[in-house]
């Protein structure tokens, strides 16, 4: 029996029944057209059943459909993390593959308390916003201010020590930082567009307050644009306008055709991990986590 997401079993309407789709319809078994105007929660954003990618999908299946990247490498994986880079702005050159973009949070966040960890400091908060929804694995979900998505789980604000959520305001914002910004390790934002928690639009305004903040107390700005990269809020990556230290990707990355998603870290965050034993030593565990997943 399937178990359906976002929704009481109970009173679940029954599901809509596909057959086929093709660009932006789709076709149910009872013979309507629909027009899926969400793209299947944004990722899908080529449309269905795309001649190309299911020529370069059905291609790469000859070769091999997935091959960890533990001690391994391979040309796709290459292709890929070099065209991210060249279209990604500044030095966002460091690519981490895994599989969703909960994961790909969950690793943003361990590259930044890591990163700190090797400065040797003791900095131990983390900023976020209100209304905030950064995936559902655990950490990702404290990082996250959703009580539909939370309540069940008992992550409420007093589990939540260590994560301080605060409105998309600009002196709420510089309160923040006058309060705990030597304490932070991290600010993660969902930019410009909050998704799941309500399709919140704000200014680029607070972004750019944010980025001399986070420069002036010297914290990590961690931009989560799995809703909103390649071009969903009018700019390829809101990465363009503002630069973040860390920028996390999915959903649309593979058009919606497999679960993958990517965190991608500057020149800064990588040196930093790269350059010592302990920073390795540390590393090496956040590749390990993920060593399962790292597909084409
Ligand atoms: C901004 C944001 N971050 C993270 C996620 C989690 O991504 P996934 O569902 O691939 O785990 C989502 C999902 O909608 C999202 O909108």
């Amino acid at each position: 029996m399937i178990w359906y997401p976002y929704a009481q079993m109970k009173t679940l309407d029954a599901p809509i029944k596909i057959s086929h789709a093709k660009g932006v319809h789709l076709y149910t078994e009872d013979g309507q057209d629909l027009i899926d105007s969400v793209s299947s929660w944004w990722s899908v954003i080529h449309g269905y059943n795309h001649p190309e990618i299911n020529a370069a999908i059905s291609g790469q299946l000859e070769k091999f459909a997935h091959i960890m990247l533990g001690g391994m490498t391979h040309e796709p994986v290459q292709k890929l993390s070099d065209k991210l880079a060249q279209w990604l702005p500044g030095d966002l050159d460091y690519c981490f593959f895994s599989d969703s973009g909960s994961v790909a949070v969950e690793v943003a966040l361990k590259m930044a308390l890591q990163f700190n960890t090797n400065r040797g400091s003791d900095r131990d908060m983390i900023l976020s916003l209100e209304h905030a929804y950064h995936g559902d694995t655990f950490k990702a979900m404290e990082v996250g201010d959703d009580e539909d998505y939370h309540f069940a789980f008992g992550v409420n604000s007093e589990k939540k020590r260590g994560v301080v959520h605060i409105p998309i305001e600009i002196p709420a914002l510089e309160k923040a930082f006058e309060e705990y910004g030597e304490r932070l390790t991290c600010f993660i934002v969902e930019p410009l567009l909050q998704g799941a928690g309500g399709m919140r639009m704000y200014d680029v305004c607070f972004l750019e307050r944010a980025r001399q903040l986070c420069d002036q107390y010297d914290v990590l700005l961690i931009f989560d644009e799995v809703a909103t990269c390649f071009g969903r809020t009018g700019n390829r990556f809101v990465a363009d306008l503002v630069l973040p230290d860390i920028l996390v990707l999915g959903k649309a990355l593979t058009g919606g055709y497999i679960g993958h998603a990517v965190t991608v870290a500057n020149r800064r965050v990588y040196k930093d991990i790269h350059s010592s034993r302990v920073k390795l030593f540390v590393s090496s565990s956040v590749t390990f986590s993920r060593s399962s997943n790292n597909g084409v």
